[in-house]
């Protein structure tokens, strides 16, 4: 696969030029950019205009430790409540999303609300745009929720994510033009929180090199790391850990959760991917899906038999029922294991856990083969910043990192790529590592140039390059990283920082 087109070839060899001169001036006499901060007026007035007229929707979350039923299995871990899954907020595009969030946990914390194009400061990331919330301290978080679409909210701080601080936030269009009679939230979570270990554990083991030592006489398998998980979809190895269960809607196999409908009826299925280390194949069986968004945005139509989602992605399907018990499956991909939720239209028993779904080895369309709706493209233009983000790390040992170099979780500047208000900006992510990578950009919902597809999180393949396109249109510093959860926290991260 090369995505670089010829064309975008040649945009990007003239933004290289502007770039490069502008790399010399730096080094000379002029002044380094100097960079927005999530404190300047200009990103508390980008919402202020809608402020007064919309609605203000108020909610209160705390994060604590609590013990959580997982269906027979009891799990301690940090949620929101007292299940795996966070609640699940819901807007219109438009209004003001108030959330009061409470740190009841022993360390601090922070909410992204993942796609969102939010106000910078209220984006939720510690040091780049907010300090963490101390333990015993609540943070106010308040914005207008500008675009419809189906989205997260999860900590994002440290490893916090691979417990149960997540949920859906769904942002309702307030002129939705699909019909359906059902609308079905499929939250998709790899979990291991107080079952095998922490994710602290994971961590610990991952980086002290078990990867090198595994294979050698004498030495204990690992308890935590996947050492055989292929998956041909994702390009090599699908995972780095292993996971005791797998969740739709905090719950396991053994008690799926159940929508019911009439048959004939049409279902609208919102399905998220907040895992940490776990891409998911998904299939409803005995249907096909029609899928009609990517992250949130409006695509032309796309049937499909099977839908593959990295960490972080998001994808909307309608489905027409028949008549039966079906199971939705969201298959482990290249790990053992699956989730699993029922859909009920009749009588009947329910499947087994291993029900055997046709589907999941069917048509699986990637994002990169389907198109935004003609009112969702980005207008051509030339590019006038062009960013190459190399991914770079390996498992052993265990670090990533953006161009050689780890984050650093204490610094702005730490990988920092700059960009000007008003710029058409490609991202080209080029993975120079042995493993597929979830790459998410916050704050924006760039493009996909080979196909147009709007995208906040995109699956980069190993040893390939795709590039993104987006529009500047929100200051701000603006984080963007692998979702594997373990390898932002081991360092392949950066930012995306306005210069002013
Ligand atoms: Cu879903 Cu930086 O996160
Ligand atoms: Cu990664």
């Amino acid at each position: 696969m090369d995505p670089v087109s010829r064309r975008d070839f040649l945009k990007y060899a003239a933004a290289a030029t502007v770039s490069g001169g502008l790399a010399v001036a730096c080094s000379s006499s002029t002044p380094q950019p100097r960079f927005i901060t999530p404190s300047d007026p200009e990103i508390a007035a980008r919402d202020r205009a809608p402020a007064s007229s919309a609605a203000v929707v108020p909610m209160a979350l705390s994060a604590r430790p609590v013990t959580v039923d997982l269906g027979g299995v009891v799990a301690n871990t940090w949620a929101f409540g007292t299940t795996a899954v966070g609640p699940e907020i819901r807007l219109k595009a438009g209004e003001r999303l108030r959330a009061e969030v409470a740190n009841d946990l022993p360390v601090g914390t922070t909410i992204h609300w993942h796609g969102i194009a939010i106000r910078n400061d209220m984006d939720g990331v510690p040091v780049l745009t907010q300090p963490p919330i101390s333990p015993g301290q609540t943070f106010v978080y308040e914005a207008v929720m500008p675009d419809p679409g189906t989205y997260w909210y999860h900590s994002h701080s440290g490893l916090q994510l691979d417990r149960g601080l997540s949920g859906p936030l769904i942002i309702e269009d307030p002129n939705e033009s699909l019909h359906y009679d059902h609308e079905w939230t499929v939250f998709l979570k790899d979990w291991m929180d107080g079952v095998t270990g922490t994710p602290d554990d994971v961590f610990r083991e991952l980086t002290a090199g078990m990867g090198g030592m595994s294979g050698m006489p004498g030495m204990p398998a690992p308890r935590y790391m996947l050492t055989d998980g292929e998956s041909a979809l994702l390009g090599g190895d699908a995972g780095d850990v292993k996971y005791p269960y797998y969740l739709v809607n905090g719950r396991i196999p053994a008690d799926p959760p159940q929508f019911a409908a009439k048959p004939g009826d049409r279902a609208r299925l919102r399905i998220v991917n907040a895992g940490a280390d776990t891409a998911f194949r998904l299939a409803l069986g005995g249907h096909e899906l029609t899928v009609t968004h990517t992250d949130g945005y409006p695509i032309e139509p796309v049937r499909a038999d099977a839908l593959l989602l990295g960490m972080g992605e998001r994808y909307d399907a309608l489905v027409t029922l028949k008549d039966g018990v079906f199971p939705i499956v969201a298959s482990a991909e290249g790990k053992n294991g699956r989730a699993l939720a029922i859909v009920r239209t009749g009588p009947g028993e329910l499947p087994p856990v291993d029900v055997p779904v046709a589907e999941l080895d069917g048509r699986i369309p990637m994002a990169w083969d389907m198109s935004a709706m003609e009112a969702d493209r980005l207008p051509p233009r030339d590019i006038t910043r062009a960013l190459d983000v190399r991914l770079t790390g390996s498992m052993s040992p265990y670090t990533w990192s953006i161009d050689g170099v780890p984050f650093d979780p204490n610094s702005v500047e730490s990988n920092r790529y700059g960009v000007r208000s008003g710029e058409r900006v490609r991202i080209s992510w080029r993975n120079d590592t042995d493993m597929w990578h979830p790459m998410h950009l916050h704050g924006h919902t760039f493009e996909l140039s080979e196909s147009g597809a709007r995208k906040d999180t995109v699956i980069v393949l190993p040893r390939t390059t795709i590039a993104t396109h987006f529009d500047a249109d929100n200051p701000g510093v603006w984080a963007f990283h692998c979702h594997n959860s373990f390898h932002q926290d081991s360092g392949m991260m950066g930012s995306v920082s306005y210069e002013i």
